[in-house]
C-alpha cells in the first residue's frame, strides 16, 4: 500500500520573526522501499532556534522540507539488523515519513550516522532532547568548555528553556551557584522551586541589570551565553576577572533582519576588550565553541549520554518539555518558542507508538 507522506515546507524565507505563511504542508507518494531501505514513521521532531539562524535564512532552501532532530519508528526494513518497532535517532526533518538508510546521518554531520535508541535510558523524546543535542551542549559547554568548579557562580541565560534548564542543574550538582536569567516569573519560579537554582531573574520584569547584580553578590565566573542583546548587556559588568563565558548561541538576534544587524555580540565583547578564542581548548578569557551533537560513537558524549540518564533516574536532573500535537503544530510552535512561549525543550509528537 503506497504511504502516503505529509511535510513542512518553507515556502518563503522569513523576513524578521518567521510567520504561519512562510510555510506549507505538502502531501506526497513514497515509492516502496527497496532493499538497503527503510520506511520511518516519525515519532518525535525537535524545534530548535538553529533552523532560523541556519536553515531558514539561507535562500537555496525555499521550497525544501525544513529540516530537524527526529525520532522515528521503523515500520517496514529491508536493512539486515534493521527492525520494524525498532526506534531511529536521525536528522528527517519536519514530515510524517521518511525513507532511510543506515548510511543517513544526524544534524548532517559526516562523523554520526543514525543510531538505535535504547528506551532503558529515557523514554524517546528525550533522545532528540535532553538526552539528545540539547542537554549534551549543556553538558559539553558548562563541564568540558566552562570547566565548572565547586563555588563558581553560574549565569545562564533562556535558564528555562532547553538548554539552560540543564545548565543550571549540572552546575548545581557540581557544587556550584547557579542563577538564572529567564522571561516572566512563572518561568523563573519554575527554575528555582522545581529544578533548584539558585535564583532567577526575570528580565522581563524591566530592571535586569539591578536585579541581576543583587542575585549574584559575588559577580560571575561563568556565563553560559544563550541569548546576546541586552542580556548580555546586562552581565559584561558583573563579570569577575577571568570569567568563562562559553558562547552557546544568541537567540534575541536570530530574528533580526538586516538593518536591525548592528553589532553581533561576538563583535560586541571584542569592542569590551575581552578576549574571544576559537576553538582549540584555550582556557583563558572567552571561549566560542560550536556543538555538533550527541553520538554515542563519540566517547565523551557516550559518558556525557550515561551519566545524563544516571542523574535523571536518581531524580537530580528533571526537564520539562513544550509539546504539541501533530505535524501541522510544527510552524506555530517554533514562531511561539522563538518568541519565548515554550516552555521547556519544543518537540512535536507527530505520531503515537504504534499507531
Ligand atoms: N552551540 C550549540 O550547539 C547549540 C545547541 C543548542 C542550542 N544552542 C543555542 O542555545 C540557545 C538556547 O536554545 P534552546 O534550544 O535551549 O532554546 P530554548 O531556550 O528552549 O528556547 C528559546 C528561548 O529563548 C528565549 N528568548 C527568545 N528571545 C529572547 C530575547 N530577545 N531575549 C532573551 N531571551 C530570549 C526565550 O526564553 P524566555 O521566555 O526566557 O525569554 C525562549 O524560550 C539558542 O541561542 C540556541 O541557538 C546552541
Amino acid at each position: 500500500m503506497a504511504t502516503i507522506n505529509r511535510s513542512v515546507i518553507m515556502k518563503s524565507l522569513p523576513q524578521g520573526a518567521p510567520r504561519p505563511d512562510d510555510f506549507e504542508i505538502k502531501t506526497s507518494e513514497l515509492p516502496a522501499i527497496t532493499n538497503g531501505q527503510m520506511l520511518l514513521k516519525t515519532r518525535w521532531l525537535t524545534l530548535d532556534p538553529y533552523m532560523r539562524s541556519g536553515f531558514m535564512a539561507d535562500p537555496n532552501n525555499v521550497g525544501r522540507c525544513v529540516i530537524g532532530g527526529t525520532v522515528s519508528e521503523v515500520i517496514e526494513s529491508r536493512v539486515p539488523g534493521w527492525q520494524p518497532g525498532d526506534l531511529v535517532v536521525g536528522y528527517y526533518g519536519w514530515q510524517e515519513y521518511s525513507i532511510g538508510t543506515p548510511e543517513d546521518l544526524q544534524w548532517n554531520h559526516p562523523d554520526m550516522p543514525i543510531e538505535k535508541w535504547d528506551e532503558r535510558l529515557g523514554p524517546a523524546s528525550t533522545a532528540v532532547g535532553v538526552l539528545g543535542m540539547t542537554g549534551y551542549t549543556a553538558y559539553e559547554g558548562l563541564i568540558n568548555v566552562a570547566r565548572v568548579a565547586p563555588g563558581d557562580t553560574v549565569v545562564v541565560s533562556a535558564a528555562s528553556g532547553a538548554v539552560g534548564q540543564v545548565v543550571g542543574q549540572i552546575a548545581k550538582i557540581k557544587g556550584a551557584t547557579a542563577v538564572g536569567i529567564a522571561g516572566g516569573p512563572e518561568k523563573c519560579r519554575y527554575c528555582v522551586e522545581t529544578l533548584g537554582f539558585d535564583a532567577c531573574v526575570d528580565y522581563k520584569a524591566g530592571n535586569l541589570p539591578a536585579d541581576l547584580a543583587a542575585a549574584v553578590p559575588a559577580g560571575i565566573d561563568i556565563y553560559f551565553e544563550n541569548v546576546g542583546g541586552d542580556v548580555l548587556e546586562a552581565v559584561i559588568p558583573l563579570l569577575n576577572p577571568g570569567a568563562r563565558v562559553p558562547i552557546c548561541g544568541f537567540v534575541a538576534h536570530y530574528n533580526d533582519t538586516p538593518e536591525q544587524r548592528r553589532q553581533t555580540p561576538l563583535q560586541r565583547l571584542k569592542a569590551e576588550g575581552l578576549k574571544v578564542l576559537g576553538k582549540d581548548g584555550s582556557t583563558e578569557g572567552f571561549a566560542f565553541f560550536g556543538f555538533t551533537g550527541l553520538s554515542a560513537r563519540h566517547p565523551q558524549a557516550e559518558q556525557a549520554l550515561q551519566e545524563m540518564s544516571g542523574w535523571i533516574k536518581a531524580g537530580k536532573l528533571k526537564y520539562r518539555e513544550s509539546i504539541t500535537e501533530g505535524l501541522s503544530s510544527a510552524p506555530d510552535a517554533f514562531i511561539g518558542m522563538l518568541a519565548g512561549r515554550n516552555f521547556g525543550k519544543t518537540m512535536v509528537k507527530i505520531s503515537g507508538q504504534g499507531e
